[in-house]
């Protein structure tokens, strides 16, 4: 049996576990593995709980069937406790795994950025009510003038995230980014997308009357529809292809 669970094991290290790719597909895999196995756990427990229920439901002759402890009497149980240390075994093993797994997984979505050497640098800044998105070329698409953030498919793309005035929360639930902007401070995360669409950027965090109104287009480009675009933007003065809206 041993034999059996090192060679699996051996080839296997923690590393290969962990899934790798955007965060949808990080944090996909999270609630997943959390709901298969909550859900086979509750099975598992419910079900041993009402087989126990239905064996020593009360009818005539069970207490004939089996000695059951009488009132002051400390139970025995059947197996010298070894049910009791099989169960808090196999609890133990299964919470630390998760933990482990989980924290490993978690630790890679903290560290993936450092491991690009390619990612787009973006500045994501909130206001009272936008969000301003400085590339490092200078540009700055600001969402109250209409301008969407665009990114590159396929690319890392490294966003530090703060605010100008009060406390906002950055984030873009379909790509399963969330990041506080705090004046003053700032926060690392970052998105990746593997295809070409269009989302919305939200503000998670009540920030005054129009908190609700704090939306950004987020447009995914395929790369070179993004080169394109991006060498046409500069500094002073937004997007030269688009319609210059607000500047
Ligand atoms: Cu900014 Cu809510």
């Amino acid at each position: 049996m041993f034999g059996i669970a090192s060679s699996l094991v051996a080839p296997m290290q923690i590393g290969d576990l962990i899934p790798r790719g955007s965060r949808v597909v990080v944090f996909d895999r999270i609630y997943w593995v959390f709901l298969v196995l909550g859900t086979l756990v509750g099975i598992v427990v419910i079900g041993y709980a009402l087989w126990k229920a239905y064996k020593y439901r009360d009818r005539p002759g069970l207490e004939d069937e089996y000695d059951r402890p009488q009132l002051g009497e400390v139970p025995q149980g059947g197996g010298g406790g070894r049910k009791l240390f099989l169960s808090f075994s196999l609890s133990a093993i299964i919470v630390i795994s998760l933990i482990v797994w989980t924290y490993g997984t978690l630790l890679y979505v903290e560290t993936a950025p450092a491991q690009e050497t390619d990612a787009l640098q973006v500045e994501v800044v909130g206001f009272q009510f936008g969000w301003e998105f400085h590339y490092p070329n200078g540009y700055v698409a600001t969402s109250t003038a209409g301008e969407p953030f665009r990114v590159p498919a396929n690319r890392m793309v490294s966003l530090t995230v703060t605010s100008k005035d009060v406390f906002h929360n950055f984030g873009i639930s379909e790509l399963r980014v969330k990041s506080d902007a705090i004046p003053g401070q700032t926060t690392e995360t970052w998105l990746r997308s593997d295809e070409p669409g269009e989302y919305t950027a939200r503000c998670y965090e009540l920030c005054g009357a129009g908190h609700s109104f704090m939306t950004a287009d987020v447009v995914v480009m395929e790369q070179d529809a993004f080169d394109e675009w991006y060498a046409n933007t500069s500094a002073d003065g937004g997007s030269n292809t688009s319609s210059n809206g607000g500047s």
